[in-house]
C-alpha cells in the first residue's frame, strides 16, 4: 500500500517555506484534452529562513513543457522534473522569474482534483492540494501570492470565463474562434484559494451594497435553464452579507463576488476567492425540486463558504493541521446565522443531532483524532465531522467561558491583528486569553485531545442545610496514539427548577451568585454547592449543550418527565425525553436479543402524547420531541458487542407503540397541519411540514394496509417536493405494491433531475428489508447511475452504507462484501469519495463477534488488493489498526 511508503507529515516539522511567491501570472488555454498552463513567478527567498540550495515546487500527475529562469530556458543540469515535483537546483539568490509550461488532460481527471470537466463547463477545485495538480508550485497555504490570470477558450465551449478577483479585461482572439478573459485578485491568497471555471452558462445577477456604500455585484452560474432556481441561494448570500456586517463586523472586499454551480464535486462546496465553486445540491431549489432540508442546506452552506472569506480566506491557515481554524469557526459562524433566521432552539438541537450521529462515533473508534491532529498521511482524509463540527463546539465553550462581549472583542482583535496572514490556533486563541485576561492553556487540550469527555454529575440535597451539592467529574477516554487524558476544561450550563417547574435563582457557596449559570469543572473531579434552596429541585444541567460531552447524571426517570415538560431550557427539555426514550431502548435490546417482547413505561408513551398536545410549542420543536434517536445514537448509548437487527428492532417496535398509542390525537393533528395556499421555504412553514411528516410516520409504523394508505395519499396529493418526499419515505417503509407503484410514479415525473433523482436511490438503498442489496445492485444499472459522480454514488452506496444498518451489516457479510468491491472499483477513478465511504466502517469493533469477523475479513480483503490509493489505505490501516 502505497500509506505505509509515503511518510506521515508531522507537525512537530513545520518549518516555514524557504521561498517565497509574490505574484502569479497564469495563462491558461483551455481545451477538453490539451489545456496548457504557463505560469509566471516571482520568487524570492524567504529573508526568515536560510535558504537551502535547491527550490522544490510540488506536482501532481504533471506534464513539464518548458522551464525557463529569468526568460532563459533552463538547461538540464539545472533542474530535475518528475510528475510529482520539479526541483531548481541552484536557483539565484536574488529575486527571480520562473516561467513554467503545462499541460493537462481536463476531461480525464476523474479525481475532481485540479482542472476538470464537469457537464458542459470546465472547473478546478484545489484544496487541499490540487493547485499542484495544475502547475508546479509550493503548494502550501502559508505561501500567499496575487494572482493575475488569463484564460483563452474556444468561444462556442466556453463563452463564460471567470476566475478569482475582478475582471480586468476581456475581448476576442483576433482570426481565431477564441476569445479571452483577464482577472486580477488583489489579495494575496494561498494556491488553495485558486480558481477558474469556464463553460456554457446562465447567469443569475443581482448587487449588493456593502455598510460602507461599496457596490458589489452578484452572480450565480448555473447550467443553461436553471438561473430561476438559484433564487433562494442568492437571497441567502445577500442574508449572509448583511448578517456578517451586523454580527463580525466583516464587510465584503471585491467588486465582483461569483457562484458557480457544478454537477461533480467531491464536497459540498469550495470557498475560493470570489469565486465559489458549489455542488449544485447546495445551489439549486424550486418548490417543485427541493425540500425544506435543501433550502435550509443551501441557506448555511452559501452562508459557511461566504463566511470564510474573512475566516479562511483573509486569515487563513499556516498549515493543514490548523485546518480547524478556518472551518471549526465557520462551521460556528454558518450555525449562528442559521439560528438567527431560523429558530435557536431547534437549530441546536439538530446541530447535536449531527454532532451525535457523526461526530461521536468517530470520536470513539478508530479514526478518532483531536479538532488539531498532529499527524497525518492523507489530508484528504481529514475533512472530518471532528475538525468541522467538534471544532465549532469548542469556539461555542470559548463563548460560553468568556462570555458574548469578550468573545466580539476577541473576534475583532483577532481580525486586527492576523488580517493577510497563514496563521494558527495558538494564535487565535491567544486573543481570547488577551482580552479576557484568562489563562487559556487547559482549554487547548480540546483541541489537542482527542475522544468524548465523560462527566459524571451526582446531586445530594439537604434540605436541613438548604443546599444542593454537585460533585461533578470528568473522564477522557483513550483513542488511537493518546491513552492517556489530562482534565479538560468543560463549561456546564445549569439550571435549578422548582416543584412547580420554574427556575429558581442560583447562589453557589464559594462564587457567589453564578448570574450566567456556568459552573466550569476543570479537574478530574470538583464540588460545587448552590445555598439557599428551600425544597429539592430538579437539576438541569449541560443546558443547551454546552460542552461537547457523554453526560452521566443521576436523573431519575420521573425527573426526566418533569423536565421534558417544563425546563426553560429548551434544549433540555429535548435532551430529558431523547434521554429517559434512549433508557427504554438499551432495556427493549436487551429484551429482544432475549428473545422477549419489550414493554416500554406507559408514561413514556404519554409524555409523548403531552408533547403532541402542548399547542405553544412551535411546530419545528414539537417535531424534534416527537423524533426517536437514531440508530446510531441508540448504537453508541449501548457501545459494545452491537446486534443490529436488534437496534432497529427496538427502535421500530417503539415507534409502532407511540404510533398506536397517540393515533387518535396524532391523526387530527396531522390533519389540522395541512398546508394551504403556496409553498414558501422559511421556518414557520417548514417547521408545520416537518410536524406533519414526523406524525405521518408515527401513524403509518404499524406498516398496516391503512398506514400505506396515508402515506400514498400523503405522496399524491404533494405540492411540493417536501411533502412529497415525506409521503414516499413513509411509504418505503411498507411492503407492498403500492410501495412498487408510487417508485415507479416518482421515476417517471423526476427522472430527467438528477438532483431528485439522487432522493429515490437514497430512499430506496435505506429500506430495512432482507432484498435491500439486490435493489441497490438494480439501481446501479439505472441510465442515470454513475460511480463517476459523487452525488450519485453517495446517494446509492452512501445511503446504503451509512443509512441501512441491518442490511449493510447483514450477519452474512454480503453488505462488507459489496461495499469493499465498490470501494476496490471507485478507487481507481476518485480516491476521495472511496475514502469517505469506507468510513462505514468506523465502529466495527463495537459489533457483535460474528459480524465482527466478517467487517474484518472484509476490510483485509481489500488491504490485499491491487494499488490502493494513498486516502483509501490510510482510512484502511487506520480503521483495522
Ligand atoms: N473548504 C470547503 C468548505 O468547508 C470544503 C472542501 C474541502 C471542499 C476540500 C473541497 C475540497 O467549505
Ligand atoms: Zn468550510
Amino acid at each position: 500500500m502505497r500509506s505505509e511508503d509515503a511518510r506521515p507529515v508531522r507537525l512537530a516539522d513545520y518549518q516555514p517555506p524557504a521561498f517565497l511567491i509574490d505574484t502569479v501570472e497564469l495563462g491558461i488555454d483551455l481545451d477538453r484534452h490539451r489545456t496548457r498552463v504557463r505560469s509566471v513567478l516571482r520568487v524570492r527567498a524567504n529573508p526568515e529562513r536560510q535558504a537551502p540550495a535547491a527550490l522544490e515546487l510540488d506536482g501532481d500527475e504533471l506534464k513539464l513543457l518548458s522551464v525557463k529562469l529569468d526568460g532563459r530556458p533552463l538547461p538540464a543540469d539545472a533542474h530535475e522534473a518528475t510528475a510529482q515535483k520539479l526541483t531548481i537546483l541552484q536557483p539565484p539568490a536574488e529575486s527571480f522569474t520562473l516561467e513554467i509550461e503545462t499541460e493537462l488532460d481536463p476531461s480525464a481527471n476523474t479525481k475532481l482534483m485540479g482542472l476538470y470537466r464537469s457537464g458542459s463547463a470546465y472547473c478546478t477545485q484545489c484544496e487541499a492540494e490540487g493547485f499542484r495538480r495544475i502547475t508546479y508550485f509550493p503548494d502550501r497555504p502559508d505561501v500567499m501570492a496575487v494572482y493575475t490570470v488569463t484564460l483563452t477558450a474556444d468561444r462556442d465551449d466556453a463563452p463564460v470565463l471567470l476566475a478569482n478577483g475582478n475582471l480586468q479585461q476581456k475581448g476576442e482572439i483576433p482570426e481565431t474562434n477564441r476569445h479571452f478573459a483577464v482577472w486580477h485578485d488583489p489579495h494575496p491568497k494561498p494556491s488553495y484559494l485558486f480558481a477558474v471555471v469556464g463553460g456554457n452558462l446562465d447567469r443569475l445577477s443581482d448587487s449588493f451594497t456593502t455598510m460602507s456604500g461599496r457596490k458589489v455585484e452578484l452572480g450565480i452560474y448555473v447550467e443553461p435553464g436553471k438561473a430561476g432556481r438559484a433564487t433562494y441561494a442568492m437571497d441567502a448570500l445577500k442574508r449572509s452579507m448583511v448578517w456578517d456586517e451586523k454580527v463580525f463586523g466583516r464587510e465584503y472586499d471585491l467588486d465582483v463576488f461569483n457562484i458557480v454551480a457544478v454537477s461533480d464535486f467531491n464536497m459540498g462546496a469550495m470557498e475560493n476567492k470570489g469565486l465559489n465553486v458549489f455542488n449544485d445540491k447546495y445551489v439549486l431549489a424550486s418548490p417543485e425540486t427541493a425540500t425544506d432540508a435543501d433550502y435550509a442546506g443551501i441557506e448555511s452552506v452559501i452562508a459557511h463558504e461566504y463566511f470564510h472569506n474573512w475566516t479562511g480566506n483573509r486569515i487563513t491557515c499556516r498549515d493543514w493541521f490548523q485546518l480547524c481554524l478556518k472551518e471549526g469557526l465557520t462551521v460556528f459562524r454558518d450555525q449562528e446565522f442559521s439560528s438567527d433566521e431560523r429558530s435557536r432552539p431547534v437549530k441546536r438541537i439538530a446541530d447535536v443531532r449531527t454532532l451525535r450521529s457523526h461526530q461521536f462515533p468517530e470520536d470513539s473508534g478508530p479514526l478518532a483524532h483531536p479538532v488539531r491532529p498532529d499527524t497525518y498521511r492523507e489530508i484528504n482524509n481529514f475533512y472530518t465531522a471532528t475538525i468541522y463540527e467538534k471544532g465549532a463546539e469548542i469556539i461555542r465553550m470559548l463563548k460560553t467561558l468568556i462570555g458574548a462581549d469578550l468573545f466580539a472583542k476577541g473576534m475583532d482583535l483577532y481580525f486586527d491583528r492576523h488580517d493577510g496572514q497563514a496563521t494558527t490556533i495558538e494564535a487565535f486563541i491567544a486573543c481570547f486569553a488577551d482580552v479576557s485576561k484568562q489563562d487559556l492553556s487547559q482549554f487547548m487540550l480540546w483541541y489537542a485531545q482527542a475522544g468524548t469527555p465523560e462527566v459524571q454529575v451526582q446531586t445530594r440535597y439537604d434540605a436541613e442545610a438548604k443546599t444542593l451539592h454537585l460533585d461533578v467529574a470528568q473522564k477522557v477516554p483513550a483513542t488511537p496514539g493518546q491513552p492517556t487524558k489530562k482534565p479538560m476544561v468543560v463549561p456546564l450550563a445549569f439550571g435549578l427548577l422548582d416543584q412547580d417547574g420554574r427556575d429558581l435563582p442560583i447562589r453557589l457557596a464559594d462564587d457567589g451568585w453564578a448570574e450566567n449559570g456556568v459552573i466550569v469543572l476543570d479537574q478530574e473531579q470538583k464540588g460545587f454547592t448552590c445555598t439557599g434552596v428551600s425544597a429539592r429541585p430538579v437539576l438541569s444541567v449541560n443546558r443547551g449543550f454546552s460542552a461537547p460531552i457523554r453526560l452521566i447524571a443521576d436523573i431519575t426517570e420521573d425527573d426526566l418527565f418533569f423536565l421534558a415538560r417544563h425546563d426553560s431550557d429548551f434544549f433540555n427539555r429535548w435532551e430529558a425525553l431523547q434521554k429517559v426514550t434512549l433508557r427504554e431502548l438499551v432495556k427493549s435490546v436487551d429484551a429482544i436479543r432475549a428473545g422477549e417482547t419489550p414493554a416500554t413505561d406507559p408514561r413514556l408513551i404519554s409524555a409523548f402524547a403531552s408533547s403532541l398536545e402542548d399547542q405553544s410549542l412551535e411546530h419545528a420543536f414539537a417535531a424534534q420531541l416527537l423524533t426517536l434517536p437514531s440508530e446510531v445514537e441508540l448504537t453508541l448509548e449501548i457501545g459494545r458487542d452491537i446486534d443490529p437487527d436488534a437496534v432497529h428492532a427496538a427502535l421500530l417496535s417503539l415507534r409502532q407503540e407511540i404510533g398506536a398509542g397517540i393515533a387518535a390525537q396524532a391523526l387530527e393533528r396531522y390533519r389540522s397541519l395541512q398546508d394551504s395556499g403556496p409553498f414558501v421555504p422559511g421556518a414557520a412553514s417548514a417547521g408545520r411540514r416537518s410536524l406533519r411528516a414526523v406524525l405521518l410516520g408515527l401513524l403509518t409504523a404499524s406498516h398496516g394496509k391503512e398506514a400505506a394508505e396515508l402515506a400514498a395519499t400523503h405522496y399524491r396529493s404533494a405540492t411540493n417536493m417536501t411533502d412529497r418526499i415525506s409521503g414516499l419515505a413513509a411509504l418505503s417503509r411498507i411492503p407492498g405494491t403500492e410501495r412498487e407503484e408510487v417508485l415507479k410514479d416518482f421515476r417517471a415525473r423526476y427522472r430527467n433531475d438528477a438532483l431528485v433523482m439522487d432522493k429515490w436511490l437514497s430512499i430506496q438503498a435505506a429500506i430495512p428489508e432482507e432484498d435491500a442489496l439486490d435493489r441497490v445492485k438494480r439501481l446501479m444499472k439505472e441510465p442515470d447511475f454513475s460511480l463517476s459522480n459523487p452525488n450519485r454514488v453517495r446517494a446509492l452506496i452512501g445511503s446504503f452504507a451509512g443509512g441501512n444498518p441491518t442490511q449493510f451489516h447483514r450477519a452474512d457479510g454480503t453488505g462488507y462484501q459489496f461495499l469493499v468491491r465498490i470501494i476496490d472499483e471507485l478507487d481507481a477513478k476518485n480516491p476521495q469519495v472511496a475514502a469517505r465511504l469506507l468510513t462505514a466502517f468506523r465502529s466495527w469493533r463495537t459489533l457483535e463477534a460474528g459480524r465482527r469477523a466478517r467487517a474484518e475479513a472484509a476490510l483485509k480483503q481489500l488491504a490485499g488488493g491491487g494499488n490502493r490509493s494513498s486516502d483509501v489505505a490510510d482510512i484502511l490501516t487506520r480503521t483495522l489498526g
